[in-house]
């Protein structure tokens, strides 16, 4: 096989891959670093953004998720299950399906996105839609799994944060160096632990002189670290980041800490003109993701980056699993016309 191999294979000495873990992929990671040529310009700096949306189930997820539904089939398990807010039930169905295994998904009744809704339903997952939010989600599936005999594929499964620590690794083989900040939305707060591990993973290995400095962006209605406490009714329109008690709290405050970063919120209308200035550059993100853009912008007004630093935002998920926050806020802008020629021309503008 002549094409990227996947992320169990290409980092195999970095990940817990031994001779009978199953040789699990479906070519995820290998994301796009994409340059952002408007945002660069604007802000005096080298800004790239990682592009997590290219990964198979359209988020960064699938790194994780490669890892722990094979540590699960290694493990002989035969039923994965997960509380989600959307994006890790999609992963989970789709490599659970690959693994021939089943899936589980606890998802909180009307707040996940159309596509990653359709993601499970297509991948056969199994799916129960709580009345109540993704934290209540996850404390059910931390009571359920061990007497139904599942395997949690939430973050608090340790195989998930080492699988994430992949897209670190990738920026620095892209980079040739480490970038001076990373910018990334945090959720339930595992992502930016797995960066900060895979940061100082490959510095220890000598693949990097340094480390970046870690930005984490909440969004305002569910800033539980920003706030010292766990919020019981977190509310955002990035559904994806609707979380009021992170898993990986502890965690997420080390990796700023440490690196010299900050955990920080951002509001709902500042994700959404982020959401817009991504676009721009060419690159449909869902709106949890603009979180990273929303944070880089905010620092930016703070008067806080260094001229000529590079950065890199992490783009979490695909814009198309959530069609409907990019019709809602931009309105259905198509006109709608006879199919002829002259009512086309009219439309345009154009004579003839
Ligand atoms: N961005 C997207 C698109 C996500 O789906 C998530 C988390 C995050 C950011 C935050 O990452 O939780 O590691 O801090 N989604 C989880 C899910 C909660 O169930 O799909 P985090």
């Amino acid at each position: 096989y002549r094409g990227w191999p996947g992320l169990l294979a290409q980092y195999r000495s970095f990940l817990p891959v031994t001779e009978s873990t199953p040789r699990l992929t479906l070519h995820e990671g290998n994301t796009p670093l994409i340059y952002a040529e408007v945002l660069s310009e604007q802000l005096d700096c080298h800004v790239y953004l990682k592009f997590e949306g290219a990964n198979p189930t359209g988020s960064f997820k699938d790194r994780g998720m490669v890892m722990a539904v094979a540590k699960a089939k290694e493990a002989g398990k035969q039923t994965v299950i997960c509380a989600s807010t959307g994006n890790t039930s999609a992963s989970a169905a789709a490599y659970a399906a690959r693994a021939g295994l089943q899936a589980v998904i606890l998802i909180p009744h009307g707040y996940v996105a159309l596509g990653k809704l359709a993601q499970a339903v297509q991948y056969g997952a199994r799916i129960v839609a709580i009345r109540g939010n993704f934290d209540r989600a996850l404390e059910i599936v931390r009571e359920v799994a061990e007497p139904l005999g599942m395997e949690i594929v939430n973050s608090i499964n340790p195989y998930r944060l080492l699988g994430q620590q992949t897209a670190a690794f990738e920026i620095c083989d892209v980079l040739g160096r480490a970038p001076d900040a990373l910018y990334i939305p945090v959720g339930n707060a595992g992502n930016i632990s797995a960066y900060w591990m895979g940061f100082e993973a490959y510095y220890h290995a000598g693949h990097v002189q340094s480390k970046p400095r870690m930005f984490g962006f909440e969004a305002e209605g569910a800033a539980a670290i920003v706030r010292g406490e766990p919020i019981t009714s977190p509310e955002t329109f990035a559904t994806a980041i609707r979380i009021g008690n992170p898993a990986s709290w502890d965690k997420a405050v080390h990796a700023a800490d440490t690196s010299g970063g900050a955990i920080d919120f951002v509001t709902d209308d500042e994700i959404a003109s982020a959401y817009r200035l991504i676009a721009r550059e060419g690159v449909f993100a869902e709106p949890a993701s603009a979180a990273s853009v929303a944070g880089l912008m905010k620092r930016h007004r703070q008067g806080s980056l260094t001229p000529g630093e590079t950065i890199v935002c992490v783009l979490t998920g695909n814009g198309l699993k959530d069609p409907d926050s990019a019709i809602r806020l931009a309105g259905d802008t198509a006109e709608v016309v006879d199919g002829d020629l002259q009512s086309v021309m009219a439309a345009l503008g154009g004579t003839r």
